[in-house]
């Protein structure tokens, strides 16, 4: 690993994209290969479900133009890393709200509110100027298309089904022992059809992305590949 990072360091910074469907574990990758790089890690899913959170508590009508583009201008978005455990947590006008934009609840909205043009110019305005000095690894759905097209690594992430709905049901069941797999099944499906077929910027692979399929790989077995293809791309 140390050998890795001596190479990564001596290069010039890349931007590394990951997109693909939901729950498959892009921000797992994600975060495995910004600490090994020591590249900043930008999780844009996070960005959609903290706007979600701001218009489903004031109450936003976001099928009404004006209404969506005033409540934009309410919104201040800030990634920052909790020093107790390195992770970047989302901070929605200075209150960090990491935790709350897991739930269920965003979760079954987010797909229609990311489906807004307004939303989407908004979000990826603000993840173009994070990658603006390059070393980072956004995941996303447009990443590789339309945020970063010119990135020099692209990763589109994909995995059965079955699993990445107990994967989510695992981390969902943490807090909530109430939820349902049906529930979580019906969630993720409802997103990946939404996500896949919005006018804009929808989830596709870029041409030039390398699909993972981590269905069967440890998280181990999946770094190891990633790296493999870093070091092909720094060369
Ligand atoms: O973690 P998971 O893959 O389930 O989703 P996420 O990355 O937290 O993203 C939540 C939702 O935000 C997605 O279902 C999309 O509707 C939206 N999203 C998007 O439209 N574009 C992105 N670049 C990232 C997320």
């Amino acid at each position: 690993m140390a050998f890795f990072l001596q190479i990564c360091e001596r290069m010039e910074k890349i931007i590394i994209t990951i997109d693909g469907w939901s729950s498959c574990g892009k921000s797992t990758l994600a975060k495995q290969l910004a600490r090994e790089l020591h590249y900043v890690y930008i999780d844009s899913g996070a960005m959609y479900r903290a706007i979600t959170l701001y218009f489903l508590r004031n109450h936003i009508d976001w099928t009404n133009e004006e209404a969506v583009a005033h409540a934009l201008e309410a919104i201040k978005l800030v990634f920052m890393t909790n020093h107790k455990n390195g992770q970047t947590e989302m901070y929605l006008n200075g209150e960090n709200v990491e935790y709350v934009i897991r739930d269920l609840v965003i979760a079954e909205k987010v797909s229609e509110v990311a489906a807004i043009k307004a939303v989407r110019a908004f979000a990826v305005a603000r993840q173009q100027e994070m990658g603006s000095r390059k070393g980072i690894v956004m995941d996303g759905r447009d990443i590789g298309t339309t945020v970063f097209p010119s990135a020099e690594l692209k990763i589109f992430m994909t995995a059965d089904e079955d699993v990445r709905v107990k994967r989510r049901f695992r981390e969902l069941y943490e807090k909530n022992p109430n939820i349902t797999l049906e529930e979580v099944k019906h969630n993720l499906s409802m997103r990946d059809y939404i996500d896949s077929h919005r006018e804009i910027s929808p989830l596709r692979k870029a041409d030039d992305a390398i699909v993972l399929d981590n269905s069967h790989l440890t998280m181990p077995q999946q770094l190891d590949i990633a790296k493999k293809w870093v070091s092909e791309r720094m060369k």
